[in-house]
């Protein structure tokens, strides 16, 4: 397994065939209003119209609207045409995939940063955070996380703390996500690694259908956001690109 941790252009981006993992990253700093809500079905634009602020509603709007042009260039379906259906939890999918059979995708975004993940071979999970200096890190690792995690992040202090927190909080959300389940899977059902130069790696599961499913990668080594992708299957390589 080669992973490429470089952020390449766009226009190096080929299809994602076999089992690769395509990753992309794309700025929400430019909150343009005007950026274009045509691909937007319906109720998309009514969940448009519920946000309070203007910049979440054009950070909501710039990210389905980039998660459909990305998806209409794997599919060859135009961007508006395309539809989701969702799972019980909330996980979205493709209703219609166009030319080629399955393809597997995910959204995850925080602040100024959102990151889109896709697969044709298997079930993804992607999860960025943006880093609260004030997060209450062993409150919440004690509250949610295994004890074994609990244990080892409670060793950490300062900065490395912060850090632990949010490498074994995305890890785990990106896991969930794969899952489907998102935060209603009981996160102190499994564990994972979380320290600075451990591989990241599912490390325990009560749940016997889990065990050696998940392959977990690092997305993301920033001063203010930390980010992973699980995937339920094995990835032959993963290419990270930036959105144009
Ligand atoms: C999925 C979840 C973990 C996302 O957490 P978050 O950190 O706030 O958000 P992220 O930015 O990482 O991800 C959001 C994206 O994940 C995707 N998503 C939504 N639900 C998902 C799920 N269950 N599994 C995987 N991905 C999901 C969507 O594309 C969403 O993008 P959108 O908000 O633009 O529609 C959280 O919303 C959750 O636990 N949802 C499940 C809630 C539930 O159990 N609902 C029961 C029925 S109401």
């Amino acid at each position: 397994m080669r992973q490429d941790d470089q952020w390449k252009s766009a226009s190096t981006a080929g299809d994602c065939t076999g089992r690769d993992v395509h990753v992309w990253k794309m700025s929400l700093l430019k909150t343009d209003a005007g950026f274009s809500c045509d691909s937007l079905s319906a109720d998309e634009m009514k969940r448009a119209e519920r946000f309070r602020f203007d910049s979440d509603r054009n950070k909501f709007v710039r990210t389905r609207t980039t998660l459909r042009g990305l998806l209409s260039r794997y599919t060859g379906v135009a961007a508006k045409e395309l539809t989701f259906s969702y799972n019980e939890y909330g996980k979205p999918y493709l209703r219609t995939p166009g030319k080629n059979k399955a393809l597997f995708f995910n959204v995850s975004h925080s602040r100024d940063i959102a990151l889109f993940a896709f697969s044709r071979n298997c079930e993804l999970g992607i999860d960025i955070e943006y880093m609260r200096d004030d997060v209450q890190c062993l409150k919440l690792g004690q509250r949610f996380f295994a004890e074994q995690e609990y244990q080892a992040l409670a060793k950490l202090s300062g900065n490395a703390l912060i850090r632990g927190f949010y490498r074994c909080w995305t890890r785990k959300e990106a896991f969930v996500k794969a899952v489907g389940a998102g935060l209603s899977f009981p996160l102190d059902s499994f564990a994972v690694t979380f320290e600075e130069d451990d591989r990241p790696q599912l490390i325990w599961t009560d749940k016997a259908r889990f065990r050696g499913t998940c392959t977990l990668f690092p997305v993301l080594h920033d001063e203010k956001y930390l980010a992973a992708l699980a995937c339920l299957g094995d990835p032959a390589q993963v290419d990270f690109y930036h959105c144009s």
